[in-house]
Order: C-alpha cells, then structure tokens, then sequence
C-alpha cells in the first residue's frame, strides 16, 4: 500500500476513535459505549468498509477493528468519522496482542475477513487461522463466544476448516459460495471487488467449545502405563 500523505495530521483528526493505549482498556472496554453491550473485534481491518458497515447496522455493539498499517488504517478511521460512528474504536497494532489487550473472556465475536494466506507452508504460522492465533482468540473470547471467517482462498480455507476443530471451534455455518444467489451480507473492501469479479466466496461460523481432548495425552494417562 501506497505510503498516505499527512498520516499524522489526518491521524489527529480521528483521533477520539484511536485506542492510543489498548492495553489500559483491558478488562473495561464496554466502559467506552455501554456495560453489557455485544464487544466483537475485526481482525485486519484494512480500510474498513466492513468496520463502518456493520457499526452502523447496530449501534449497540462495540466493534473494536485491529490493523497493523496505519496508511490502510486512517482510510476505515476517516470513514468511521465520516458516519459519526460512537460504537467502533481502532487499534494500531498486530493480532498477536490480543491477550494482552481483552481480559479473559471479554469479547463476544471475532471476525477474520480476508486475512493474508501465507500459501508457503514455512509460513503456517502467520495465517490469522493457525494453531497459535486460535489458541490466543480462545483466551479473549468468552465461552461460546463466535469466530467468522470469510476468504476468497479455497486452499486457506480448507486448511482453517481443519484447524478450527481441532482447537475447540464448533464448526456452524459453512458455506463455499456466500452470494450466489446476490450480496448475503456486509461486504469488506476486498469481497466486494471479488464480489464483482464474480469470484466465489467462502465463510464459516464457529462456536469456542471446550478443547477437545488430546488422544496422545489421554494414551499416556491411561491406567497401567
Ligand atoms: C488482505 S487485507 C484484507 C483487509 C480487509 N479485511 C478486507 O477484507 O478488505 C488483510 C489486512 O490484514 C492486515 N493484517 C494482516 N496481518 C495482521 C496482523 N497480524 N495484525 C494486524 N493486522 C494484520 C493487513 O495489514 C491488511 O490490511
């Protein structure tokens, strides 16, 4: 992405919408909008045509939109501003923060739209869908709490339907062509250009469960061994 003229002044400007210091808000990120309201974050935001979207459908839930480049980040923070948003607030920041930010249990939904597909297989790790990252959502999220997932990626997406059980994700709503039939939801910046293409999307719902149990550990607890 291009490099965004006057990032910092166009940054002040929005400023009431940046969480400057996110880990302060741990534990009481409701304070900002209302106690017992829905806290679902955004994954890689980028430049928040999701974000604005969905915030403004229902202003009763607090969107917390994550994004690690500010240049892509201050176009969903000037649109936010754009629509006088009160229930949406932006981290500057990577995913991989996450616990260090909510409290256990604290939110409610996490969306991952689109994330970056790492296709080489020495870079398993990075996918927003992998192992380490689902194991850290697990820490945030509350019990039964949701993740969604959206991808244009047929290979990403078979690998996150592997992962997802495996790290006490219940599966709900699978889906390998979200609008075939016309638009059957809010669309993000890149859907919506696929969306156009004619491309086929993907998207899964699932539910935190408790982990299943490990089968190797299991082996080695058994009685007699
Ligand atoms: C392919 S873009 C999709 C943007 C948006 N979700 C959409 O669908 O239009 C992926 C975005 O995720 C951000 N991103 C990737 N990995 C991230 C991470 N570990 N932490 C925060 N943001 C990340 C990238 O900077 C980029 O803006």
């Amino acid at each position: 992405m291009r490099k965004k003229k006057n990032l910092i002044p166009r940054m002040d400007k929005c400023r009431h919408l940046l969480a400057e210091a996110p880990a302060e808000h741990k534990g009481s990120w409701r304070d900002l909008l209302r106690p017992g309201c829905q806290l679902r974050l955004e994954l890689g935001c980028g430049k928040g045509r999701f974000t604005v979207a969905s915030a403004e459908a229902e202003p009763g839930v607090l969107f917390i939109a994550v994004e690690k480049v500010a240049d892509a980040m201050i176009i969903a923070m000037e649109r936010a501003k754009e629509a006088g948003l009160e229930n949406v607030r932006f981290i500057h920041g990577d995913v991989s923060l996450l616990p260090e930010i909510f409290a256990p249990g604290e939110v409610d939904l996490i969306y991952i739209n689109f994330c970056d597909p790492w296709p080489s297989s020495r870079h398993i790790r990075r996918r927003l869908t992998s192992e380490g990252f689902l194991q850290s959502y697990r820490k945030v999220l509350r019990p039964g709490g949701s993740l969604r997932f959206k991808t244009d990626n047929r290979p990403l997406f078979e690998f996150s339907l592997s992962q997802l059980p495996k790290n006490g994700f219940a599966l709900a709503d699978v889906s390998y062509h979200l609008h075939e039939k016309g638009p059957a939801e809010i669309m993000t910046d890149y859907e919506a250009k696929f969306y156009e293409q004619g491309l086929p999307i993907c998207r899964c719902s699932a539910v935190m469960e408790p982990m299943p149990p490990d089968p190797g550990r299991t082996e080695l607890s058994s009685p007699g061994l």
